[in-house]
């Protein structure tokens, strides 16, 4: 199979399910291989980490946006994306990042520890009180969604009433960062964002009325020592990304992370009996079943990467997912082995646009998998997951679970 086949397969909704086996024949033609015209894909993971750091490589900008997306700012979706940190490339990004690292600060963060442990241990128990006729439930629903939405939301200063609605809104915007979105997911993801923006245009006002302790107000009042904001349209586009970054993210890895170990009994065993091993674990689902697939980067230069040329104005799709199975780096890397001496996956990127939220999601993952496998300990699949047939953001539509009996 050659590079554009192998492309068209990983892109088609089959293909999308169990990537691996297709980013193997990918990696059979190199680390990098050009699958078109100026597209190259990259599946080796010193590749995939050097271009994500190389300051020659940025994300789309607006005259390229131009060319791939004539009508981009008529889309709320894409607009509200464009705008945000995750976007932009220096010397706005760096500014952006600055700004938003100051609000997102590590205190913040460690203070989110009893919530995260709070509204984990609150989502148990109404589960367990839901499936006391030893029916299924829907654990991704019912578990996986509400974690993160309602972390996300508390850290935003979101009243609780107001977080189902989120995940409607962001689940439609993040089709936005598929590699290819049909005309009636743009549709369903602009009226998201617009709701959402409509959302965060009371809540900045709420914030600036009443000042809280919470990110909104923080990114409201923030400024860096040359005294420089975040403008009105650049607050709005971040705190949507915020919302859009980290709450499927981190669903999908509680989900993805679950089948898993639910798949492997005596790893599951292990972290049942000893929490904390629960770090190692989560570095090692981080890398097996990445919750972000790919992101892409545009060369405004020539780049020479692995023995191979990259002319100026390429784009490079940088499959994290396959990097992280990159046999170079992680040996038998089709084998989940939470002992692994850890190698850094690049799940949550690398160089300038690593993950703002990394910490956080890492704090969520490590709390609530001993959660669940203790409080559960007779958790079981009940029948096979539905997968959501999505690339980038990779995680199941669906995961229905017995819970058998709870532990007191
Ligand atoms: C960026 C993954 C959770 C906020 C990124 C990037 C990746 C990623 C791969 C880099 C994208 C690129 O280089 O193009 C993940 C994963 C998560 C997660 C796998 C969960 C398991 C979160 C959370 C938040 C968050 C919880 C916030 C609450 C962000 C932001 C950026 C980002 C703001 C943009 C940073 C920038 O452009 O400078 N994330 N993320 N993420 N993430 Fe996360």
């Amino acid at each position: 199979m050659d590079a554009a086949d192998a492309l068209a397969l990983l892109m088609s909704p089959h293909g999308r399910v169990d990537p691996y086996p297709t980013y193997e024949r990918l990696r059979e033609h190199g680390p990098i291989v050009q699958a078109a015209p100026g597209l190259y894909v990259v599946t080796g993971y010193p590749e995939v980490d050097e271009l994500l750091r190389d300051s020659r490589l940025g994300v789309l900008d607006d005259t390229l946006r131009d060319q791939v997306w004539p009508n981009w700012r008529e889309s709320p979706a894409i607009s509200s994306i464009a705008r945000s940190m995750l976007r932009t490339n220096p010397p706005d990004h760096s500014r952006m990042r600055r700004l938003a690292s100051g609000a997102f600060s590590p205190r913040r963060i460690a203070g989110m520890r009893d919530v995260v442990r709070a509204q984990a241990e609150e989502l148990l128990d109404s589960m367990v009180h839901r499936a006391e006729d030893g029916e299924p439930v829907d654990v991704l629903a019912d578990f996986a969604y509400p974690l993160p939405v309602g972390v996300i939301c508390a850290l935003l200063g979101v009243p609780p009433a107001d977080r189902p609605l989120f995940r409607r809104w962001a689940g439609d915007l993040t089709g936005v960062l598929e590699p290819e979105i049909t005309a009636e997911e743009l549709a369903a993801a602009d009226a998201g964002a617009a709701e959402l923006r409509d959302y965060f245009v009371e809540l900045v006002v709420a914030g600036r009325r009443a000042p809280a302790d919470d990110l909104t107000t923080a990114l409201v009042q923030v400024h860096d020592a040359d005294g420089e904001r975040l403008t009105g349209a650049e607050l709005l586009a971040n705190l949507v990304v915020l919302l859009v970054a980290g709450f499927e993210t981190t669903t999908n890895l509680l989900g993805n992370g679950l089948v898993v170990l639910l798949r492997h009994p005596e790893a599951a065993a292990a972290l049942r009996a000893d929490p904390g091993l629960a770090p190692a674990y989560v570095e090692e689902l981080l890398r097996f079943d990445s919750p972000v697939q790919l992101t892409t980067r545009t060369s405004t230069a020539p780049v020479r990467c692995g023995g191979f040329d990259l002319p100026a104005g390429s784009t490079a799709l940088l499959l994290l997912g396959a990097a992280n199975r990159d046999p170079r780096r992680f040996p038998d890397p089709q084998r989940f082995d939470p002992t692994r001496d850890q190698a850094h996956p690049l799940s949550f990127g690398a160089g300038p646009h690593y993950c703002l939220g990394a910490g956080l999601a890492r704090l969520e993952a490590q709390l609530a998998f001993p959660m669940l496998l203790r409080r559960l300990p007779e958790l079981a699949l009940a029948g096979a997951p539905r997968h959501r047939h999505r690339l980038t953001l990779r995680g199941y539509e669906s995961l229905p679970v017995t819970l058998g009996t709870p532990a007191v």
